[in-house]
């Protein structure tokens, strides 16, 4: 039974009893939480891919003069219903981040750990400014999220992981629990015995996982949505039960709901209107029920095919 959750709006007096959706901008929330509180911070920032990332919802029919040619040279007519969009072109994309980075840090407790998500374009730059903000010593991992989806160019190796770079408070006095973290099978199975190929080994630092399924239950329609299972992880292993986790870039709220799996509490912030419906649909709190007509709601049922611009 998950712990009843609330959500605000960022000039309210944040008390930390229930979960928290908190919606607004994350430099000022994060200002007004306690130093020292969280086990786990989660980042997954805009990628400053210098375009908006937008998910076009269309329906799609069959229409002998359609655009769109299908499976068995079937025509199909698409009409477009809505974009759901926000803006990742920054112009100082470092100083963005930095205020909010310095500011995680002081959030963490002395055993804390921070998770900050990034895609290629910007991690090395990002690697060298944690490493500033942090000290080269509290730089615990670099792990490699790989996926298979999406447009392969032709010209270049397909771009096809995320960088998660791994910052603890205080170095060496982190808390990490391997064996909280579920087994995954051996590569080559038949090397090792059978009976630690049936144990599974514990992942190492490159993750292989599905994108969220395209038809899936876990799919909000939210863009750049990430997968419950690679969160899943990193509660699992920094965070102790019952330990409060923070999310600043929320989106759909996946740190919300893997915390709500795993008997973890949260604090997810977020500015964008659309997050915070998808929140409250997939979270299931706040004072008003979810709407039905909310913009979110009609994206996430009404979507028959989506295009995701980020990474083509
Ligand atoms: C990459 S998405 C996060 C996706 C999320 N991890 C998920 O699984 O759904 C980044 C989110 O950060 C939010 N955001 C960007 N800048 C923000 C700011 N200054 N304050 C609060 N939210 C912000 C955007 O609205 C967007 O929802």
């Amino acid at each position: 039974m998950p712990a009843a959750m609330r959500i605000q709006t960022v000039g309210d007096a944040l008390v930390l009893d229930d979960d928290l959706v908190v919606a607004g901008e994350n430099a000022l929330v994060l200002g007004s939480l306690p130093d020292g509180f969280f086990d786990l911070i989660y980042m997954d920032p805009p990628f400053n891919t210098g375009r908006a990332q937008a998910r076009h919802s269309l329906s799609v029919s069959a229409a002998a003069d359609g655009d769109r040619l299908g499976f068995g040279g079937r025509r199909y007519r698409s009409q477009l219903l809505r974009t759901l969009a926000f803006d990742d072109a920054f112009g100082d994309y470092l100083g963005f981040l930095e205020v909010r980075l310095a500011r995680a840090r002081e959030l963490l407790a002395p055993h804390g750990t921070l998770y900050f998500h990034i895609d290629y374009r910007e991690a090395h730059y990002c690697k060298l400014l944690l490493d500033e903000l942090f000290g080269r010593e509290a730089f615990l991992n670099e792990l490699i999220w790989s996926y298979d989806y999406g447009a392969k160019p032709r010209r270049r190796w397909p771009a096809k992981h995320d960088t998660i770079l791994v910052y603890v408070r205080t170095p060496g006095g982190h808390w990490f629990d391997a064996d909280a973290v579920e087994r995954e099978p051996y590569m080559a199975p038949g090397l090792v015995s059978a009976e630690k190929a049936a144990r599974g080994k514990r992942p190492t630092d490159v993750w292989f996982h599905t994108i969220v399924p395209t038809n899936g239950r876990e799919k909000t329609g939210y863009p750049t949505q990430k997968p419950a299972g690679v969160l899943r992880r990193m509660v699992a292993a920094s965070s102790r039960a019952g330990g409060w986790c923070l999310d600043p870039f929320a989106g759909s709220g996946t740190l919300g709901a893997v915390c709500q799996a795993l008997g973890r509490r949260f604090v997810l912030i977020d500015h964008s209107p659309v997050a915070i419906e998808v929140m409250r649909s997939r979270l299931g709190g706040g004072a008003a029920a979810p709407g039905a007509d909310t913009e979110a709601a009609l994206f996430a049922a009404a979507v028959d095919q989506r295009h995701e611009l980020h990474g083509l």
